[in-house]
């Protein structure tokens, strides 16, 4: 694992400092090609399965394809979470998905900004925000059209103080082997010092580790069938736990066992790359 990456940070340490920093929002409307932006005012809120009632009504902006879907919105949570990686932010910052514009405007210690954003939509409706908000700051901004790992994987070193990585649409520790790979990658791009932040990375590993304890602590001999029932409905979920299952084959793990074995799970799929 590269050095400038701590995997005990967890990005969603709940705060609601986030609610004292103002920010400028993507603006209501139909755009090209179907794309439309809604507003929703909230007050009841739930973040990480925590109901919350804020003391005034929030605007909150839901980005939506043509098809309808929700893509990406601005919700309580995706702030708290913005809003602790970007306390964890400084200097030459270069982000993987532009989202919303939300991560950067929170980011108070920032020199520069290099975007990395693949959506075309999502940079003519996000990159005219965020210039207005950066250039009142004093703060350069660039903005690459193209794939975040093909750009961290071809370009020249960088050196960044700050990688922040976003790409991924929810938190799912089937995913963290391609992270750990877009993490590695991201380490020649790193100025001395520097640090990459990975969205929900903890998140994600806690989930492992929890699907982890309760399949250890089941006899040896009925894990593979419970994740085999459980392929049908998750199978990418349970493809990362298939090797937790050869790590521990034909092994009981008793309780007091079982702290050092999810650990060495932990350990595992914080190394493993996709
Ligand atoms: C969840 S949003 C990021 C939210 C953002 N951090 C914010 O503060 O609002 C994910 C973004 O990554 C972009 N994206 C997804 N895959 C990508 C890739 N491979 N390369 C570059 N951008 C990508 C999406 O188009 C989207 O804009």
């Amino acid at each position: 694992m590269i050095e400038g990456f701590d995997p005990a940070f967890d990005d969603a340490t709940w705060t609601l400092d986030w609610l004292r920093e103002p920010v400028a929002q993507v603006p209501v409307g139909v755009y090209e090609d179907g794309y439309r932006v809604e507003r929703e005012f909230i007050e009841d809120v739930a973040i990480f399965g925590r109901s919350y009632r804020l003391d005034s009504p929030l605007d909150v902006r839901g980005l939506f394809a043509p098809d309808g879907t929700l893509w990406m919105s601005d919700t309580p949570q995706e702030r708290m979470m913005m809003y602790n990686n970007a306390g964890q932010t400084r200097g030459h910052v270069l982000v993987g998905g532009a989202g919303l514009g939300l991560y950067p405007q929170y980011c108070r210690e920032m020199a520069s900004l290099t975007v990395v954003e693949r959506s075309p939509v999502v940079i003519r409706l996000v990159a005219p925000l965020l210039k207005a908000v950066l250039d009142e700051r004093g703060i350069p901004l660039r903005f690459l059209v193209g794939d975040v790992e093909t750009f961290l994987a071809q370009a020249g070193p960088g050196g960044y103080d700050t990688i922040f990585l976003d790409t991924w649409s929810r938190l799912d520790a089937a995913l963290l082997p391609a992270i750990n790979r877009l993490r590695e990658l991201a380490g020649r791009h790193l100025a001395p010092g520097g640090r990459v932040l990975l969205w929900g990375y903890r998140w994600m590993v806690r989930l492992f580790e929890e699907a982890c304890a309760t399949l250890l602590m089941m006899p040896p001999d009925e894990r593979d069938a419970v994740l085999a029932d459980r392929e049908q409905t998750a199978a990418r979920s349970a493809a990362v736990l298939l090797p937790v299952i050869e790590m521990y084959r034909g092994q009981s793990v008793q309780r007091w066992e079982l702290d050092a074995a999810v650990a060495k799970c932990r350990a595992w799929i914080m190394e493993t790359q996709a």
